[in-house]
């Protein structure tokens, strides 16, 4: 998809770089952009990891300069925008973003900002529109984020130029296989490169038709009080959780009314492990199948099977669990993807999205939709043990004594290889592998400058 020197029209587009010539323009005291060496917080290798990294205000504010201006975040399905003028408002980090099908088709993102006094520029979640046009004092913008009119113009000095002040545009936006990323460094590495061979595990749900996905309905929003990072590691590492936590519900579901099997760690799988702190889990089995009736009657495995290979349908296809570093995460079994929007060190919005085979006939889709809703969605029967966890974890962490008693990820340690059957380098289903990456990956770009702080 888009980048800016892939611009079709230069007419519209010649005005970004100056308008994203302002980011930074103002000098600011060094004080407000002070970074910290984190790399005593996370010990990767022995598996401890520092309470502070969940409710330092200080570390949440460099998360924001470090992890979220300058990874590939999450921002929208390719389905939301069918005609020019589409649009979606999102989040990067906390920054506003407007997300919007320019007149060229191609995807654009700016930032929900109006260029004159900072209003939001967009309040509505989702539409389509010719202009966005602020309901402070009237500015209006086009969808290739250009300043088009601004009341009592004359008034403004004579060399008002309105190129300097379009919106701000997310200079890289890239699409894998419906899924919209954008990144705010321009020279970031590629999507593709960055998710490596994270894609074997997320074409295991998004290529199973060869028509591809698409998402249904709206976006289901939720808060939860808990830190961003809580529920990242959690689906990128955590399935040792599943029968303790999600008892009553395995309890519910169970055909025979018997629950889950009395052992904690019971499950053959395996577990993706990445250097660029991405995560998957999931079991193996010869017939893992769908969750919902309708979904595993309407898929022929045989066929998923030549499409995907083996490996991929007795694994990632169907039950398991994956984060995309930073905060973008995933469940095949139901379709489930969403952001942890962080908002706050302590609190989290959770956006997620129901995602089904574009050729799925209706009543499939809404048997999914409902399956989906039934156990993950804002009050599914799994989706709230999770965030019970999470937020009982934030809760006592601001205890003098109880922050600085380290937590532990040693489950596995030395467990990570290539083991020959599933790419990149796996370690047990049951495992803290994926979490030491996730916390790893976190720490080296935390300690990293980000493209803002180059050449300064
Ligand atoms: S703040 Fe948008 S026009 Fe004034
Ligand atoms: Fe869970």
């Amino acid at each position: 998809m888009s980048t800016a020197d892939n611009c079709p029209s230069a007419d519209s587009c010649s005005t970004q770089p100056e308008a994203n010539a302002s980011i930074g323009r103002m000098n600011r005291p060094e004080e407000l952009n002070r970074n910290m060496d984190v790399s005593t917080f996370v010990d990767s290798n022995g598996g401890l990891i520092d309470r502070a990294i969940y409710n330092e205000p200080a570390i949440y504010a460099q998360e924001q300069r470090r992890i979220f201006a300058r990874s590939w975040l999450f921002l929208a399905h390719t389905s939301q925008f069918k005609k020019p003028g589409d649009f979606f408002t999102t989040f990067m980090g906390e920054d506003p973003i407007i997300v919007t099908m320019d007149k060229t088709k191609k995807i654009r993102a700016y930032l929900n900002s109006c260029r004159h006094r900072g209003v939001r520029l967009c309040r509505a979640d989702a539409g389509a529109t010719k202009m966005f046009t602020c309901s402070y004092h009237g500015w209006s913008f086009d969808l290739a984020g250009a300043l088009k009119t601004v009341p009592n113009e004359k008034a403004y000095p004579e060399d008002f130029d309105k190129n300097k002040w379009s919106l701000i545009e997310v200079p890289n936006v890239q699409e894998y296989k419906g899924l919209i990323f954008g990144n705010w460094d321009h020279e970031a590495e590629p999507l593709e490169e960055a998710l490596g061979d994270m894609r074997y595990y997320m074409d295991a749900m998004l290529d199973r038709d060869p028509e591809g996905t698409e998402v249904m309905g709206g976006v289901m929003k939720w808060e939860l009080d808990g830190n961003w990072k809580l529920a990242a590691e959690q689906f990128a590492t955590d399935w040792y959780h599943v029968n303790m936590s999600h008892a009553s519900a395995l309890m519910v579901l169970s055909p025979t009314g018997k629950g889950p099997k009395p052992e904690i760690a019971a499950t053959p799988g395996r577990q993706f492990v990445s250097e660029n702190g991405h995560g998957a889990g999931f079991p193996t089995h010869p017939k893992s199948r769908f969750d919902a009736r309708p979904v595993h009657e309407y898929y022929d495995y045989e066929m998923l099977r030549e499409r995907l290979g083996d490996a991929a349908v007795e694994g990632p296809m169907t039950t398991g669990h994956a984060t995309v570093f930073p905060n973008f995460s995933y469940l095949p079994v139901n379709g489930s993807i969403r952001v942890w929007h962080p908002k706050g060190p302590n609190k989290i919005e959770v956006w997620a999205w129901v995602l089904v085979d574009k050729s799925m006939p209706d009543d499939v889709k809404d048997a999914q939709r409902l399956y989906n809703l039934r156990t993950f969605g804002p009050s599914g029967i799994f989706e709230a043990d999770d965030g019970e966890n999470w937020s009982e974890i934030q809760a006592i962490s601001g205890g003098f004594v109880t922050n600085r008693v380290p937590l532990n990820f040693q489950m596995g340690i030395g467990s990570e290889r290539e083991d020959g059957v599933y790419p990149g380098k796996t370690s047990e289903l049951y495992s803290d592998a994926a979490g030491r990456a996730f916390y790893k990956h976190w720490a080296k770009i935390m300690n990293t400058p980000a493209w803002h702080e180059r050449n300064k």
